[in-house]
């Protein structure tokens, strides 16, 4: 049987795959995150399935009811938050399901940073402003940062910056980035993207400590970069009327006039 790993999306119910959704539908037994996973998702599971909350659970625990449910012949869906390309703990599973040789697949989802995206209505990649995206974290209890990944060395290079897990230690965050990307550079903290309480705070680095008045809560995603509210930056080319490209070739001297519509 498979194992059916889900991306869950960021929290609100219906930012989830119709694949996920289906998948969920169709498994018998369902483990899912329970500390960031829509309970309303479950709504999805066929009557009689086995849910099972994997948040109290330890890893072999939780391998123990992946194996109980495959020796039974069960189909599983395993839900986790976002996508599983980063920090499920995607990794380690399927690790353990490759030594019991358990097959499984994975369907992604949408993940929190996409969400704070559409919820402050920003692009974090603008022409001339910023063109990289850098997923990161700061060091916790269960996961050191690797040598080299600090936020210092990350805002050496002035890119967006999406700092998960990180927002009870703030203060040290707004430390350690303030050097390179001064004081007025744009701040925005999105608690809950996309959840019914979703709650959103703009500032700048110079004074995001003083505008979260030490609200810290849980689940929030601090983003940094002057691509946070830009408005002067330059049109990307690709839409440029005057741009040469294989959809819209400006001339028949064009490299591109042989991609003649339906080409691909
Ligand atoms: C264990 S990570 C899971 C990330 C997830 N796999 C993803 O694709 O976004 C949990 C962290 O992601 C961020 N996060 C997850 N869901 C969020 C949401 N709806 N709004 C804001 N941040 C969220 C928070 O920083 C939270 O501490």
């Amino acid at each position: 049987m498979t194992v059916h790993f889900i991306g869950a999306g960021p929290g609100a119910a219906d930012l989830i795959t119709l694949r996920g959704r289906d998948l969920i539908a169709a498994c018998p037994v369902c483990l899912y995150a329970g500390s960031l996973v829509p309970e309303a998702l479950l709504s999805h599971c066929p009557e009689g399935t086995k849910i099972i909350n994997t948040a109290p659970l330890s890893l072999d625990e939780i391998m123990a009811e992946i194996k109980a449910a495959h020796d039974a012949g069960h189909d599983i869906a395993r839900l986790h938050s976002g996508d599983l390309s980063v920090w499920s703990a995607l990794g380690e599973q399927l690790r353990r399901l490759r030594d019991l040789a358990i097959p499984y697949d994975i369907t992604p989802g949408v993940p929190a940073f996409a969400a704070a995206a559409a919820a402050l209505g920003s692009e974090f990649t603008l022409p001339g402003v910023a063109q990289s995206l850098v997923l990161t974290r700061t060091s916790g209890r269960a996961s050191a940062m690797p040598e080299g990944e600090t936020l210092e060395n990350f805002a050496a290079t002035g890119a967006t910056l999406a700092i998960h897990l990180s927002v009870h230690v703030l203060d040290d965050v707004v430390a350690r980035l303030t050097p390179a990307y001064g004081t007025d550079c744009p701040v925005a903290i999105v608690w809950r993207a996309s959840w019914p309480d979703q709650k959103i705070i703009k500032s700048t680095l110079g004074s995001v400590i003083e505008a979260t008045e030490g609200e810290r809560g849980r689940t929030a995603l601090i983003l940094v970069g002057q691509a946070l509210g830009a408005e002067d930056f330059a049109e990307s080319c690709l839409y440029g009327a005057d741009y040469d490209r294989r959809y819209r070739p400006q001339s028949a001297d064009s490299p591109w006039s042989e991609w003649s519509e339906g080409d691909d």
